[in-house]
């Protein structure tokens, strides 16, 4: 038989998905992977089955049903200040994965050069990579995952065409701040690069921080194409529901990739999830705060275990160090052995470092411990881990 497509060579199940297999039948409980078990809003479910029932099922119109767009107008204007006018603006996209698929498609070349900062989330670089771009990395440095903006600029060749920017982050929680956005730019102006910014946590803020867009910054909405969606927002990870924002002419031609990919997303859900922007704002108060609460939950259990833990500004993942317990107990000496570790001892899944790293040293002493979890799931998970791993000594 032939061989299947070079682009299929480098694929191989995730890291996270591996250990959700370990954790499968054993009462363990997995704080690896990015899913929030927390209910989706009532108003958006009934929205859905209202839907459903009227039999809204036909393909909409491929950027998405003009309800929907024209609250994401509104949206991106008050909460992002993205100067946007038009829903045409606006493409509604299967998952905020497939605004991304659609971006790299309209944007890039194969051998075209992105910059990308790692930490990264897995499926941005495996996605760049099938699309065949090449890759260049910067990584960001803890505790507050600073960005040397000189080693930025060193990247750039005269193939580079685009950087990736995730804020907040996945997996470090990093927010970028408007000064960093701003010297971002500023290389972006000088080199003419396109900006592709992820801001699917954009509401999961803590210690009062600000979600700056990108595209919110002077003279950059025209480079830059903003992806977000609903998934983490209102706990729907499975409706496969997100948006791209950007300037007219890009977000036509990425419409008419979706529609060659997707044709249009889930019609019925479009209207569920257009109920979301007839919620009651304090919806976004409660959430930050019962994430605050877990975030604190969760940081301060692995700092009393003995790691470093840089606490994360914003999303809801924090990844931290386990370096001083390399040198106290066995079972750290690397980070696929801490995760295993953790899975044998204390019946918790987490995802090893080197999965947010280009070179798999850099990751070695990291774990993500992902705390989207039901309150008592994620108390019950942090009494394992004590009792596994004990206290600090000093
Ligand atoms: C940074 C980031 N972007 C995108 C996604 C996926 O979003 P969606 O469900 O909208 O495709 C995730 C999910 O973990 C993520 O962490």
């Amino acid at each position: 038989m032939k061989s299947l497509a070079d682009r299929t060579n480098d694929l191989f199940q995730s890291n996270i998905r591996a250990v959700t297999l370990m954790l499968k039948g054993s009462n363990g409980i997995n704080l690896g992977q990015g899913i929030c078990d927390m209910p989706t809003p009532e108003p958006i479910k009934n929205g859905a089955k209202r839907a459903i029932d009227e039999d809204r099922s036909i393909y909409s119109y491929y950027g998405g049903i003009d309800r929907l767009r024209s609250a994401l107008v509104d949206k991106s204007i008050s909460y992002n200040r993205i100067p946007v006018s038009d829903p045409d603006e606006i493409l509604v996209t299967v998952g905020s994965t497939g605004a991304f698929v659609v971006t790299m498609f309209t944007l890039l070349n194969p051998g075209d050069e992105v910059i990308v900062f790692e930490p990264f989330y897995g499926y941005h670089v495996n996605l760049l990579k099938v699309m065949g771009a090449h890759l260049r990395y910067v990584t960001m440095t803890g505790p507050d995952w600073s960005v040397d903006f000189e080693a930025v600029e060193s990247m750039v060749t005269d193939q580079t065409k685009a950087i990736i920017v995730n804020t907040p982050g996945n997996p470090n929680g990093k927010v970028w701040s408007r000064s960093e956005l701003e010297q971002l730019l500023e290389i972006m102006q000088r080199h003419d690069l396109f900006g592709i910014t992820d801001e699917i946590y954009e509401y999961l803020l803590y210690d009062g921080r600000e979600h700056v867009s990108l595209a919110s910054l002077p003279g950059a909405f025209e480079r830059t194409i903003t992806l977000s969606g609903f998934s983490k927002t209102y706990n729907m990870t499975g409706w496969r529901l997100g948006y791209a924002v950007g300037p007219e002419s890009i977000i036509d031609k990425m419409g008419l990739l979706s529609d060659l990919i997707y044709i249009c997303a889930p019609t019925p859900l479009q209207y569920g999830v257009a109920e979301a922007f007839e919620m009651d704002t304090r919806y976004f108060v409660d959430m930050a705060k019962a994430y605050d609460e877990k975030r604190a939950l969760m940081c301060s259990t692995l700092e009393e275990i003995g790691f470093i833990v840089p606490w994360p500004e914003g999303s809801y993942y924090v990844l931290a160090d386990f370096s001083p317990l390399a040198g106290r107990d066995e079972g750290f000496e690397d980070d696929v052995t801490a995760c295993k570790t953790l899975v044998d001892r204390a019946g918790v899944g987490t995802v090893p470092g080197h999965s947010f790293y280009e070179r798999a040293e850099d990751g070695r002493f990291f774990l993500r411990f992902c705390f989207a979890k039901e309150l008592p799931v994620l108390e019950e998970a942090c009494r394992r881990l004590k009792a596994a791993l004990g206290g600090h000594q000093e």
